[in-house]
């Protein structure tokens, strides 16, 4: 099958891509310590990957309350923005493109990983079932604890956070992003106020569909005035259960906050499909729900392959495909894809943490 659509270009707001195959967000927990700052060997692993229509960066906290994860990069202090900084200038001079993705883990998190070692923050009171993070314990070893039971955040906290998601917005464009992309997927803070089980609050944040959907409207209204809706991408997972998400409505919340977000014009809407993580697979009429809904550049992940891809573009169902795990293990994925060439397989064992062994010693062809 030919690959004509994957590889022809595509504009997102003022962005033109060089086609239409993009990196997804991957954590991989190799931010230099002390102060979680983007290194040399971050921006190494990201240059070899410059070949993607649009790199969209590793989940990136946009505070030490949002952080989640031990070794995760921040874009909230100085250093961090410096550590961006140079990733940014490599992918720019292979000829790339790369999206910042915004980061608050609400209460996936840890208090070993929270100033003075407070509870996480969430929309209400509830712990997530099933869950771990990754913590370095006070002696320095490493563990994968259940997350803590977290502090609902009173109403008049929300301004805060969202100060952060614009403060992180001004840092990503002082360090040369492109565009940022607001993660609101995956069980995380914004898809936890989303949530219908997650979310029990009794203010104008919780409740009716139009109040669980506040806070991330609130997000990118407030990050589209900082940097223009041009340069401002959402991620969404609907059906998604990882973090313990609820399937309960969350199909038709994605519709709803998809249409919310067409009307603000945003660069484009990123959809982690479920498959990855447990949750029902979305089907074609979903997608193209969603698309009517959005209007938009709309661009699926999640179990894709370059035929699969193309069809989906060809259908105009989409405008892009993410690929996560095959990007890891090929740093060279468009020039694969383009010559039909085999795939290096990733392995799950170095995904987080370590050194560049897995990261950034993967050959290309
Ligand atoms: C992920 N995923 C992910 N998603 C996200 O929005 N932000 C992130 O930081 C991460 N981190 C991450 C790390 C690793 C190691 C994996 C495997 C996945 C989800 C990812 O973006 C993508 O949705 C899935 O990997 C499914 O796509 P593929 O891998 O099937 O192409």
């Amino acid at each position: 099958m030919s690959l004509d659509k994957l590889l022809t270009p595509v504009t997102v707001g003022h962005t033109t891509l060089k086609n239409r195959i993009w990196m997804a967000p991957l954590t991989r927990s190799r931010a230099s310590q002390p102060g979680d700052v983007p290194s040399e060997m971050n921006a190494r692993y990201y240059r070899q990957r410059a070949s993607a229509g649009l790199i969209v960066s590793e989940a990136t906290q946009i505070s030490r309350q949002g952080q989640g994860y031990a070794l995760t990069p921040g874009i909230y202090t100085d250093a961090q923005e410096a550590g961006w900084k140079q990733v940014v200038e490599q992918v720019h001079e292979a000829g790339g493109r790369i999206a910042l993705q915004l980061w608050h883990v609400g209460r996936i998190s840890h208090h070993l990983l929270q100033e003075n070692g407070a509870a996480p923050v969430a929309p209400s009171a509830i712990q997530a079932r099933n869950s771990t993070v990754f913590v370095i314990q006070p002696d320095g070893s490493p563990s994968t604890p259940q997350t803590d039971v977290p502090r609902a955040l009173e109403t008049a906290e929300l301004p805060g956070i969202v100060a952060d998601y614009v403060q992180a917005a001004k840092r990503a464009m002082r360090a040369g992003f492109d565009l940022v992309e607001v993660h609101a997927a995956n069980g995380y803070l914004l898809n936890q106020f989303l949530d219908t089980a997650a979310n029990q609050r009794s203010d104008e944040y919780g409740g009716s569909l139009e109040n669980r959907a506040r806070l991330v409207l609130e997000v990118v209204d407030a990050v589209v005035a900082e940097i223009g809706a041009d340069k401002v991408g959402v991620r969404l997972s609907p059906n998604g259960v990882f973090g313990d998400m609820s399937p309960a409505g969350s199909a038709d919340t994605a519709l709803y906050v998809a249409k919310a977000l067409g009307q603000r014009g945003i660069a484009y809407l990123h959809i982690a499909e479920p498959d990855w993580a447990g949750g029902q697979a979305l089907d074609d009429d979903y997608r193209r729900a969603l698309r009517k809904a959005f209007g938009g550049s709309l661009v699926f992940c999640g179990g894709y392959d370059a035929d699969k891809a193309e069809r989906l573009i060809s259908s105009g169902i989409a405008d892009a495909v993410a690929f996560g795990r095959p990007f890891i293990a090929n740093p060279d994925l468009v020039e694969r894809y383009r010559r039909g060439a085999a795939l290096n397989q990733a392995d799950p064992s170095t995904f987080y943490g370590g050194s560049d062994h897995g990261y950034t010693d993967y050959p290309s062809l």
